[in-house]
């Protein structure tokens, strides 16, 4: 799930307090304390990597902060999945070093997958950054902030095949206090032909198990009710303890996150079509806590297409494993990503990838159009043929169609009652709760007195869009 808009992390006011609201420390008690503003791009592991970087922070006296104007570290943490998110972080880098100039003591850091590619240009060429940090590499912080304090070029884009953070507890950035990720493991050994990640973010390793579990505890215990296992393919999560007597795949890590509590909701994204199993499929049946929504991209609904980009299943097969979805799991909602205009697609073929989107009923699609990537697989052997006007059209077609679809899909659950965690207030308006179901969809409804973030309410549907379900409370 990527995400090329920016979002802010850090605290808004001069308290810093965890989940709960209870106050960590004030900022306005420590005058000398130095303070960072950070902001992340791309997927939900670089949002988790950034907390793991606030935590190591914390622990050199830094405290974040909303406003770059306070701050003496300017920390950007990148994407380089499409050429838009690499632009987006360069605007946002020659925006810090007009700030910088008026403000000479202010250090700039690159941090996450652009880090590796553009190292030599950011540093020497450009003079934009101080500190280049690439995703393996962010325990070295304090190091580089000290060597680029004293005036030397600090960098360390180093990856690592064992790295997964497992010690380190993230300090939660713009939190409610009820959702929360886990990053189980790191990297990606699949070698999409489209994709820049297993370049960036190094060769796949799982996290010890019992420091998973354990985070998930410490985050049930302070409060928190939904959490989301991430990896960029959660299906091979694989660890076994040094004596080889102990091997924990992805359906029993699963199983062990949602005996914690029957009261926490267990989540989990990406799965890829070639490795879900029937195994995890019976795992999530058989927990109730266990979210029935599974993001399954296809990327393309055609077998030529999905050989290109190396995806290492056909059409056939990922037919095969929405089938086996819906067939164990009924309430199951799937959604895809999907990459239209990839090299060579034909009219035929991009039809192909719409009756796919139909015939698996997403709930939801991340759509995009192809990009393509320095150094990929799909860079050194195709040619990125087809010309921008068609890959947009293309995409226009795919989304309309997402469109109707999840319209459709939303009006079936008009008239059905839904348990709801409440998350906060809606976006509209305070006198409504958000919430989602276990499908992953939105719920918006009014608020009750007595009703709080982080309780369960069961809501009646009464209206949908292709975005939200709205409803009312169900009092008895
Ligand atoms: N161009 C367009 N989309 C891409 N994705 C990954 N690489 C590219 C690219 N080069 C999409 C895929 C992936 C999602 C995270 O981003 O759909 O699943
Ligand atoms: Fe990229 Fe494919 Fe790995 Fe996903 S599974 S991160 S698309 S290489």
């Amino acid at each position: 799930m990527y995400d090329d808009n920016i979002t802010l992390s850090g605290v808004k006011n001069e308290i810093l307090t965890d989940k709960q609201g209870e106050v960590l420390f004030y900022q306005s008690d420590l005058p000398q304390s130095k303070k960072f503003y950070i902001e992340s791009y791309g997927c939900q592991m670089n949002f988790s990597d950034s907390e793991i970087v606030a935590s190591i922070l914390a622990e050199e006296g830094y405290s974040p902060t909303r406003e770059m104007e306070l701050a003496q570290l300017i920390l950007v943490n990148t994407c380089s999945i499409r050429e838009k998110a690499e632009d987006t972080v360069r605007q946002r880098l020659t925006v810090f070093n007009k700030f910088k100039k008026d403000n000479p003591g202010v250090m700039i850091g690159v941090l996450g997958c652009m880090a590796e590619r553009m190292k030599s240009k950011l540093l020497e060429e450009e003079k934009l950054v101080d500190i280049v940090v690439g995703p393996d590499a962010y325990r070295d912080l304090p190091k580089l902030l000290q060597n680029a304090g004293d005036g030397q070029q600090s960098i360390n884009v180093l990856l690592s095949r064992e790295e997964t953070y497992a010690d380190i507890a993230p300090l939660r950035l713009e939190s409610n206090g009820v959702v929360a990720f886990i990053s189980i493991m790191r990297g990606c050994d699949n070698m999409c032909s489209f994709c820049v990640v297993p370049f960036t973010r190094g060769r796949e390793r799982s996290r010890d198990v019992y420091s998973i579990l354990s985070e998930a505890e410490d985050l049930f215990s302070r409060g928190y009710r939904d959490i989301t296992l991430l990896g960029q393919n959660v299906d091979s999560y694989k660890w076994e303890n040094p004596d080889g007597n102990e091997k924990i795949n992805f359906a029993s890590l699963l199983e062990k996150v949602a005996k914690i509590n029957p009261a926490l909701r267990v989540r989990f994204t990406t799965s890829h079509p070639k490795d879900i199993t029937d195994e995890v499929l019976l795992t999530i049946k058989n927990y109730s806590n266990i979210c029935k929504y599974i993001h399954l991209p296809v990327q393309s609904g055609n077998s030529r297409i999905l050989e290109l980009m190396n995806r290492t299943y056909d059409s056939h097969w990922y037919k095969e494993r929405v089938e086996a979805i819906y067939r164990i799991i009924p309430d199951c909602a799937i959604s895809s990503d999907i990459i239209t205009g990839f090299c060579s697609e034909t009219e035929d073929e991009h039809r192909e990838t719409l009756e796919m989107m139909s015939w698996a009923n997403y709930s939801m699609s991340y759509m995009f159009f192809y990009s393509e990537r320095p150094g990929t697989l799909a860079a050194r052997k195709f040619k990125d043929d087809i010309p921008e006007e068609i890959k947009k059209r293309r995409l226009n077609e795919i989304v309309e169609l997402q469109r109707n679809i999840s319209l459709k899909h939303n009006l079936k659950d008009v008239g059905k009652t839904f348990e709801v965690l409440i998350e906060g207030d809606s976006k509209k308006s305070d006198q409504y709760f958000k919430g989602r179901n276990s499908q992953n969809k939105m719920v918006v409804f009014p608020k009750l007195p007595g009703l709080k973030p982080g309780d369960y309410v069961y809501v009646d549907i009464h209206e949908a869009n292709a975005a939200t379900l709205k409803g009312k409370v169900l009092t008895k």
